[in-house]
């Protein structure tokens, strides 16, 4: 069994990184990525600091804006609008989801707002529209960490059957665009939590990679794994003081040829290629 290691990979996309801010700096364009935060949810907190402090390594400068729960959404409207007509910013990122009060159509009304040029966090329509079309000028972050874990670990997409647990629109359904993309050429299958549980053991069964996304500690275990299948855990949940993913790793690591251990597979790839996008945006 092979244990497919994130952080290696993110390390070498972020040196790759490092040469291109240091070339746009010395044509005088200086990277600079806006992160916004409302309210004080511990998760997001983590994920902004650790995206601070990766992107300052780069040279990437950053604007850091948190909000209390209580923010009108105008004033928030209002922020990302002068965020969007500001040219020393290239990116912007509001961490969702929303406290709520504001989620929903205050949610939609946000990312809709954000300029889809700035927008590396690819939240908005616009630019989910282009991956749908297979014309994508950014990425979401999390699916484009996988399609780049399976990549650069020389996984070969074009043919093979991908199963995806989980459709949410941060995950699971933008990776089934970019994976069934013509160019990549995988036959993807999307499962949800209203596909039937026996049906759900069958299709996962049939994958070659199986990519899970659900948000359930531990859920997969062997009698959802085709011996030999390659397991891409997206999950990420704290149980009994631990970090776990969605797959029982214990339960299925003697039948799997590779999997991501969870915490240090698909994680630190999801930071890279934010930073990925902040470049690409600075290049617009
Ligand atoms: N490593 C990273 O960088 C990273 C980034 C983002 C998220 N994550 C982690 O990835 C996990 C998923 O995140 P998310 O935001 O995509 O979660 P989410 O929005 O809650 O979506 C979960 C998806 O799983 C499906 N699902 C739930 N129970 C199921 C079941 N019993 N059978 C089949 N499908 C089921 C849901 O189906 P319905 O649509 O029918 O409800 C939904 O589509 C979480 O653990 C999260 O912490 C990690």
């Amino acid at each position: 069994m092979r244990l497919l290691l994130g952080k290696e990979i993110a390390n070498n996309i972020l040196a790759e990184l490092m040469l291109e801010v240091t070339a746009l700096r010395e044509q005088g364009v200086i990277p600079k990525l806006a992160l916004l935060m409302v309210g004080t949810d511990s998760g997001s907190q983590v994920y902004l600091e650790n995206a601070k402090r990766v992107a300052q390594k780069l040279g990437i400068d950053v604007l850091e804006q948190r909000f209390a729960t209580d923010v009108l959404l105008q004033d928030l409207l209002t922020f990302v609008e002068n965020l969007n007509r500001d040219r020393r910013v290239h990116g912007i990122l509001c961490q969702l989801p929303l406290p709520v009060g504001l989620t929903g159509d205050g949610e939609q009304r946000l990312v809709s707002t954000i300029d889809p040029n700035k927008d590396v966090d690819c939240v908005h329509p616009y630019n989910l529209g282009l991956l749908a079309m297979g014309r994508a000028r950014l990425m979401p972050c999390t699916p484009h960490a996988v399609y780049q874990l399976l990549k650069r670990n020389n996984y070969q997409l074009s043919g093979k059957r991908v199963v995806i647990v989980g459709r949410s629109n941060i995950v699971g359904r933008p990776l089934s665009l970019i994976l069934s993309t013509k160019g990549i050429d995988a036959t993807v299958t999307l499962c949800h939590s209203r596909t039937p549980h026996e049906e759900l053991q069958r299709i996962c069964k049939e994958a070659d990679i199986l990519v899970v996304a659900m948000g359930k500690p531990k859920f997969i275990d062997k009698n959802f794994i085709r011996p030999g299948a390659v397991v891409i855990d997206v999950g990420t949940a704290q149980l009994a003081g631990q970090i776990v993913g969605d797959v029982d790793f214990a339960n299925v690591s003697e039948l799997v040829a590779a999997i991501t251990p969870v915490p240090g597979g698909v994680g630190p790839l999801t930071r890279a290629m934010l930073m990925h996008n902040v470049v690409s945006a600075a290049k617009f």
